[in-house]
């Protein structure tokens, strides 16, 4: 029984290798990755598997039972990148394919949820059996903030009210360990988000309580977020896109009460005042 997860050196990779093997022998995971010297501490065997060149994934994917496709960062690039690795497994004959997608990516607003709605048809189109674990907002996308909001004296944001229920990498990895080493998964579409919906509101009065200073949420014009998050040096597009996932998220695009995460991983989700405390400098 050989388990493969692509992205294996990165963050939610990372977390979901040393999680699998607490759960299964070392012997039966194999880390797919664009860069084998970026692995070497992973402590599994690990395969050269870039999306974009179809033979190494032909050569990473011989053998596995089940593959893990965590989702690609290089946006705009993925539902190709993606449909790379789908033809591949097909080739391969791997038994299952079990792919990190987006929360509500079939009615999602978000720019984001384009392509995961692209990967998903591809992989129900490969007739490989299948399961789709639809990830809600990280909470690390908010506390990774902590530090800026502490220097700036303010969360900034255009999520206005919107309630987000974001979970931790942690978490998710958890969910896909379930699946990945589980059954009775086949053909299932799990809507993944944490049991706490917060405000930016919310997250702010809690880096407040927590670090003792008046730490207030400024909720800003879309576009000027965005001309913010550019003049600290993020690329314009990106800039862009993080300012219009918020304006989204105050839409409530990023909330779910259905439970389905820790339901999963059969425990309570990360509550926003451990992610914060982890997060605090
Ligand atoms: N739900 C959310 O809030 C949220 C937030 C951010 C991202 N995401 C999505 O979730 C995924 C996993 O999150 P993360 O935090 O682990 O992201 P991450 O740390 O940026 O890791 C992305 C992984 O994709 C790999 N990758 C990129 N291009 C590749 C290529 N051409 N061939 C092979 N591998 C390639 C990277 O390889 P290297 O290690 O070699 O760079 C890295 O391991 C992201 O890629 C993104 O699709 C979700």
């Amino acid at each position: 029984m050989t388990i493969a997860v692509t992205g294996a050196t990165g963050q939610l990779g990372r977390l979901v290798i040393a999680r699998l093997k607490k759960t299964v022998p070392a012997s039966g995971i194999v880390a797919l990755v664009r860069s084998p010297a970026k692995a070497a501490d992973l402590g599994v065997e690990a395969r050269e598997a870039d999306y974009g060149n179809p033979e190494t994934l032909a050569r990473a994917l011989a053998g596995v039972d089940t593959l893990l496709l965590i989702s690609s960062n290089e946006i705009g690039q993925r539902a190709a990148q993606h449909r790379n690795v789908v033809n591949a497994a097909k080739a391969a004959g791997v038994g299952r394919i079990v792919y990190t997608s987006l929360l509500h990516a079939d009615r999602s607003p978000l720019s984001l949820a384009e392509e995961h709605r692209a990967t998903e048809a591809d992989i129900k189109a490969s007739g490989l059996p299948f399961t789709i674990l639809r990830n809600g907002w990280y909470t690390e996308n908010h506390t990774g903030s902590v530090g800026a909001a502490l220097a700036g004296g303010a969360v900034i944001g255009s999520a206005g009210d919107g309630r987000i229920s974001s979970a931790t990498r942690a978490d998710y990895a958890d969910a896909a360990v379930a699946v990945v080493t589980g059954t009775g998964h086949e053909g299932r579409t799990y809507e993944l988000a944490g049991d706490e919906a917060v405000t930016l509101a919310d997250l702010a009065a809690e880096i407040s309580r927590q670090s003792g200073k008046n730490i207030p949420y400024r909720n800003l014009p879309e576009a000027d977020y965005a001309a913010i998050l550019a003049g600290f040096g993020l690329p314009e597009v990106f800039a862009k896109g993080i300012a219009s996932w918020d304006a989204d998220a105050s839409k409530g695009a990023l909330f779910d009460d259905g439970r389905q995460l820790s339901a999963l991983i059969g425990r309570p989700t990360t509550p926003l005042s451990a992610a914060v405390a982890a997060a605090l400098p």
